[in-house]
């Protein structure tokens, strides 16, 4: 090994991580520091690199490019992991494993490394898409072969070499940050029984102390976000415009207790405001536009894809197939849907949509009904067939051939039941 591209947050672990590397090794260091917004990019990080070490350091904005590429296909699926996860973590790492090796090609080195543990996820998605792209680089986590430092030994161990230490406070938890959101793990939050203390938050206010109730209007084309009360948006701002918004309402607190790939259970506290409101709002519009076949199979793709994503599948041909089976499902998810946020909730309260499937004149109870009521009794009759068919030859209520089909007890005998008389 003679030459590693560092993933650089710029914060104490990956700075000491460049001095280590060089040391342990006897390496030449490159920095890669990826913005994907979200407070992701620290102030300075080049110069601390530099102060650490590092021969060359390369600051990434993929902001645009991780909404468009990453997280849109996963909104338009509507993937959420274990049905609860909006996956910013997840999503992330196979960008940042992306530019690693296109970085680490552009230098001609022969390894990359990252800051992440070896009882996490992250490692694991790191390792497999560098690999899935260039199987000929070392992958090196300093933190997996021997660099576990304490905080405290960490800050000896930079002072010691003239790192420039990060003026970020200590945390007592472990924190990931990218504009789809927040992950928040350690500390106190390890007890599941636990309730989050309040500087677990970040990026939302207690919904308790959130001010009154406000409407927000989601315009989508093809799934995809495309405006906010009508104003056509980058992708990037209008993710931070709902940021905002969404956090100012306390909306997107989600307490999960998750599982690991490593096969740990882990508590983790995530803020995701943007994501929740645009989630809510997509699927209300999938409901408006979409049949329901295609509901129903898109909530199979959706478990699917968010699966693969969390575990660093991403550069595998059926994340690819997958995710174009759900951009092709898409096509007429067009429209707007009106969100309510009201002290943590954002709840769906109007949607509309040129491509709509509602017809109001088959669902309503009022004048101008078109629905034929009369043809429902053909219709049940058709439909009902093989329950008819199934429930005479094996029984089903009140009939018994032979104990083994009785699978219903009666009910009007065991409840408390009121009969009344005329006089
Ligand atoms: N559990 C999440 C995942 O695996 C987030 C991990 C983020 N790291 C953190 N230090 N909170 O995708």
């Amino acid at each position: 090994m003679k030459k590693v591209v560092l993933a650089y947050s710029g914060g104490l672990d990956t700075s000491v991580a460049v001095a280590w590397l060089r040391e342990q090794y006897d390496v030449e260091v490159v920095t890669l520091t990826v913005d994907l917004g979200g407070g992701s990019l620290r102030a300075g990080v080049e110069g601390r690199a530099m102060s650490a070490g590092a021969s060359r350091a390369y600051v990434v904005d993929a902001k645009d490019r991780f909404v468009r590429s990453f997280v849109w296909p996963h909104l338009q699926a509507g993937a959420l992991y274990q049905g609860v996860y909006p996956l910013a973590t997840a999503l992330a790492r196979p960008l940042i494993a992306q530019l690693l090796v296109e970085v680490a090609s552009r230098e001609g080195a022969d390894a990359v490394a990252h800051g992440s543990t070896g009882k996490g996820n992250d490692q694991v998605r790191f390792d497999v898409a560098v690999h899935a792209l260039d199987p000929s680089l070392e992958v090196v986590a300093p933190l997996r072969v021997g660099m576990g430092l304490s905080r405290d030994q960490e800050i000896d161990y930079a002072i010691a070499r003239g790192i420039e230490i990060p003026i970020t406070k200590a945390s007592p938890y472990s924190i990931d940050v990218n504009l789809w959101g927040r992950s928040c793990e350690t500390g106190v939050l390890e007890d599941p029984w636990t309730s989050p203390p309040a500087d677990a938050y970040e990026w939302t206010v207690d919904p308790a102390t959130a001010p009154a109730a406000v409407e927000v209007i989601v315009g989508f084309e093809g799934g995809i976000p495309v405006s906010i009360d009508g104003e056509r948006l980058e992708p990037v701002e209008l993710v931070e415009r709902l940021h905002v918004l969404g956090g100012a309402h306390g909306v997107g607190r989600i307490d999960h207790v998750e599982d690991r790939l490593v096969g740990i259970k882990s508590r983790e506290i995530y803020e995701t405001p943007a994501a929740t409101i645009l989630h809510r709002a997509h699927r209300a519009l999938e409901g408006l536009t979409l049949t329901k076949d295609t509901l129903r199979f898109n909530r199979i793709v959706a478990d699917e894809l968010a699966q693969l994503t969390y575990d660093g599948l991403w550069f595998s041909a059926l994340h690819r197939d997958l995710r174009g089976y759900s951009a092709s499902s898409q096509r007429v998810v067009s429209g707007e849907v009106r969100m309510k946020l009201d002290h943590g909730s954002a709840v769906v309260v109007g949607r509309r949509s040129p491509l709509s499937l509602y017809d109001k004149n088959l669902a309503t109870y009022d004048e101008g009904d078109a629905f034929d009521h009369a043809s429902a009794v053909g219709f049940i009759e058709i439909f009902g067939l093989p329950l008819r068919v199934e429930a005479a030859r094996h029984g089903a209520v009140g009939r018994h051939h032979g104990a083994a089909w009785t699978w219903t007890e009666p009910l009007l005998e065991s409840l408390p039941t009121t009969v009344v008389d005329r006089p």
